[in-house]
């Protein structure tokens, strides 16, 4: 079949999913690129694709779940038998049920999912003084993911008619594990050191950032997604309550050991 057009999607408050859905259009030869970004509120727009569309979906792992407020954004975007490659990323931990999650709901809104994967992302509770995956994805995560997108478009084009391939065997369990709840905690601002820049209000995907004398962060909306501590300049943002930063160093200790990329056709 013939792809007029590849499109990437993706949430990715950190940009690791991001970067792997870029990587992965980039492998695709000669097709026009186009990419929409769901990471954002007030910037969505809602988007149905064509059958000769092929759509790179990325999204980031958490607790082995697709993030909450992915799914949502998600909702945002249909397919019409369009034929769909998708990506998790995870934090050098596990990324259990999110792929077959991410499968179920690409299927749902009338996506053929025709490849998937499952990419390592530097984990969002990562720092410099407990470094979690630092760095990934790395130039050899960027070379797989060009190199998944060629050949993934090398298989499409051999084929008459996608409609035809039966469903998509990727790893997970049905019913997926319990997704994350609520968490008591929100990052902390050192007033003294925020200079009201507003950077951490435009990149945080929740809105849960806003500035009043002071920068308020509202513990409802907040996803913990680390955003706003990665994205401050002058270091005033952080997130250092005791469950996090039990996870931060159980994080570092146990997941040290370098997981590569897993691709699924
Ligand atoms: C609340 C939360 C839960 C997470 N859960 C997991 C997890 O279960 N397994 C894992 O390996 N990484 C986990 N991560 C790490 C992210 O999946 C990882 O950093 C990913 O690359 C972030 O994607 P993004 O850069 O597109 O935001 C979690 C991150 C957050 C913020």
């Amino acid at each position: 079949m013939n792809i007029s057009k590849v499109w990437g999607v993706s949430f990715s408050p950190t940009k690791t999913s991001k970067k792997i859905v870029d990587a992965i259009a980039s492998g695709i030869p000669g097709v026009e690129r186009n990419s929409l970004d769901l990471t954002y509120p007030g910037k969505i727009e809602a988007r149905t694709f064509k059958p000769e569309e092929l759509v790179v979906i990325g999204v980031p792992v958490y607790a082995g779940r697709v993030a909450p407020l992915a799914v949502q954004r998600l909702k945002a975007i249909k397919g019409k038998t369009t034929p769909a490659v998708l990506v998790v990323l995870y934090g050098n931990r596990e990324y259990e049920d999110a792929l077959i999650e991410l499968r179920d709901i690409a299927i749902r809104a009338s996506f053929l999912p025709v490849a998937a994967s499952a990419f390592i992302g530097e984990h969002s509770f990562s720092s410099s003084q407990i470094p979690i995956a630092p760095g990934r994805p790395d130039s050899v995560d960027l070379a797989s993911a060009a190199s998944f997108g060629r050949k993934v478009f090398k298989n499409i084009s051999q084929l008459q008619d996608v409609s035809s391939l039966s469903c998509l065997q990727v790893p997970g369990n049905i019913p997926y594990k319990e997704s994350m709840g609520p968490l008591p905690i929100t990052p902390k601002v050192n007033q003294t050191a925020c200079t009201h820049c507003g950077m951490c209000i435009s990149t945080c995907p929740a809105g849960a950032i806003t500035i009043d004398d002071a920068l308020i962060m509202d513990v409802e909306r907040c996803i913990f997604c680390c955003a706003c501590i990665k994205t401050c300049p002058e270091d005033a943002v952080s997130i250092d309550a005791p469950p996090l930063q039990e996870k931060r160093l159980w994080l570092h200790e146990n997941c040290a050991k370098r997981k590569e990329p897993e691709l699924y056709y």
